[in-house]
């Protein structure tokens, strides 16, 4: 599909800019949401480990910032063979995630493998959670 192949093309640009000098693991995402919308991000890090980014908190702000909010789709691109989402990542993209999006996870060479996203998360906490619990 030609969507699929720029998506993979945008997230493995934007990778070649990770700022990832202490862990020389440079990451690329991409989303593209229900607006037909994509953007894209690289991890950065920092000199003080916990504070570095990783790209799909990136790609995330980006998202966000420009005033779109669904995830349809997000893909990862490193040198590796299967690159999935940290478990931080995970929860920050159930935020904007719906039942059908689609983690993919890719390569320098192509496309590994694609995920449902409530397989990689399945019982994840939302916004249900805090509705429904109980009012002080
Ligand atoms: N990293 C990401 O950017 N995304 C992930 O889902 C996993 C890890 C980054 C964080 C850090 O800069 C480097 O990869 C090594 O953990």
């Amino acid at each position: 599909m030609e969507y699929l192949q720029k998506l993979y093309d945008i997230a493995k640009q934007t990778r070649l800019n990770a700022y990832a000098p202490y862990s020389g693991f440079k990451v690329g995402a991409a989303i593209r949401t229900d607006k037909e919308n994509i953007f894209s991000g690289c991890n950065i890090e920092n000199a003080s480990y916990p504070c570095g980014i990783c790209a799909e908190a990136g790609a995330i702000s980006a998202m966000v910032a420009a005033g779109d909010r669904k995830i349809k789709e997000i893909l990862l691109i490193a040198d590796t063979n299967c690159i999935l989402p940290c478990g931080n990542c995970l929860q920050k993209i159930a935020e904007f995630c719906e039942a059908g999006t689609i983690v993919y996870s890719a390569d320098l060479n192509g496309i590994v493998s694609q995920r449902a996203f409530s397989d990689l998360l399945p019982f994840g906490f939302s916004a249900d959670d805090i509705t429904k619990s109980p009012k002080p």
